[in-house]
């Protein structure tokens, strides 16, 4: 395989001036630029990704770190940014990191061994001495979703608060009268702001008590097992919000299984807007999260800060939408 050195040698002209024809940056006259553009072509040589790297010239790749990609929810959000990244011309390079700290360390060290361009990173485990560290290194960096907000970058995320407060009162305008929430891991910024928005409508009522809040891991499992929990204390519970849909498909099971009618004797919402949500019978509710321009929006970010070498630390937070579905038709 022809290096440039091969290029410099039969364009007549030294390494630096086929590096800087590569990466256009400093001055070399036109027919000297054609005679390199010639010998490239005759070599069908290919700029070495890593070596481009070790320069410190973009290597053409951004990296995407991901929580959990068994779970429906952020699949959407790697198709908005493979799309953008592709429409700048950039490669992407999909980690996934199971929310285990160690395990997006050990990717960051090896992102930044193999000289990505940047990082968008949707994980609760990045603290704010990470995101420094990073800066220090040099290596651009978007956060999305779970990521807690920080000072140093962007961050992207749905109204999680105001979307749970949606649910809650489209729960309250049917007609319940004595609402649940199963929630996530609190450690997660979007968990958290979930159950709040869930608290703070209900707060008010004489029925409400801490118990009508049971934890469900955001699994479909979680969502089953803590509907029983949830049915063993408060069996008199006619309407259930889910932090997720995950959790919301494993409740109509647990529902189903007790003999729970829904929505007549129990009205169920969840969210992010997963497309299971429209297989299960009855078809789900939800509060739908825009994950795919969540995506998208990341990788825009990134590339522009890629791309100017200007660093923007600013927080977007991107409308949710209610999806009435007839799990909550009475
Ligand atoms: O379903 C997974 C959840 O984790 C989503 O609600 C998403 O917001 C993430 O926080």
């Amino acid at each position: 395989m022809a290096t440039i050195r091969d290029v410099a040698k039969l364009a007549g002209v030294s390494v630096a001036t086929v590096s800087r024809v590569l990466n256009k940056n400093g001055y070399v006259n036109k027919d000297t630029e054609q005679k390199v553009a010639k010998a490239i072509e005759q070599l069908n040589y290919e700029p070495n990704a890593v070596a481009r790297g070790l320069a410190g010239k973009q290597t053409g790749t951004i990296a995407l770190i991901l929580p959990d990609i068994a779970n429906p929810f952020f699949p959407g959000i790697a198709r908005g940014v493979e799309d953008v990244a592709q429409k700048h011309g950039f490669t992407v390079i999909l980690c996934n990191s199971d929310d285990q700290g160690h395990k997006e360390k050990s990717y960051i060290e090896m992102l930044r061994k193999k000289y990505v361009d940047g990082i968008i990173f949707a994980s609760n485990t990045l603290g704010q001495d990470d995101v420094e560290q990073m800066n220090k290194n040099n290596i651009p960096l978007v956060v999305l979703d779970r990521a807690p907000t920080s000072q140093s970058c962007s961050v992207i995320r749905s109204r999680n608060y105001k979307g749970a407060k949606l649910a809650v009162q489209h729960l309250l305008d049917i007609g319940c009268k004595k609402i649940a929430h199963l929630y996530g891991p609190q450690e997660l910024i979007t968990a958290k702001k979930r159950m709040l928005g869930y608290e703070e409508s209900v707060l008010h009522f004489p029925w409400y008590t801490p118990s009508l809040m049971v934890p469900g891991h955001f699994k479909m499992d979680g969502g089953l097992a803590a509907v029983k929990e949830l049915f063993a204390k408060h069996p008199d519970v006619d309407g259930i919000f889910c932090g997720n849909d995950l959790m919301a498909v494993g409740a109509l099971k647990g529902l189903h299984q007790l003999g729970v009618r829904v929505p007549d004797d129990v009205a169920l919402i969840g969210f992010d807007g997963i497309s299971l949500t429209e297989i299960t019978q009855p078809e789900l509710s939800t509060i739908a999260q825009p994950n795919y321009d969540m995506g998208s929006l990341a990788a825009k970010v990134l590339i522009e800060t890629i791309e100017s070498g200007v660093k923007e630390a600013k927080l977007y937070e991107l409308d949710v939408e209610l999806i009435v579905r007839d799990s909550t038709k009475r």
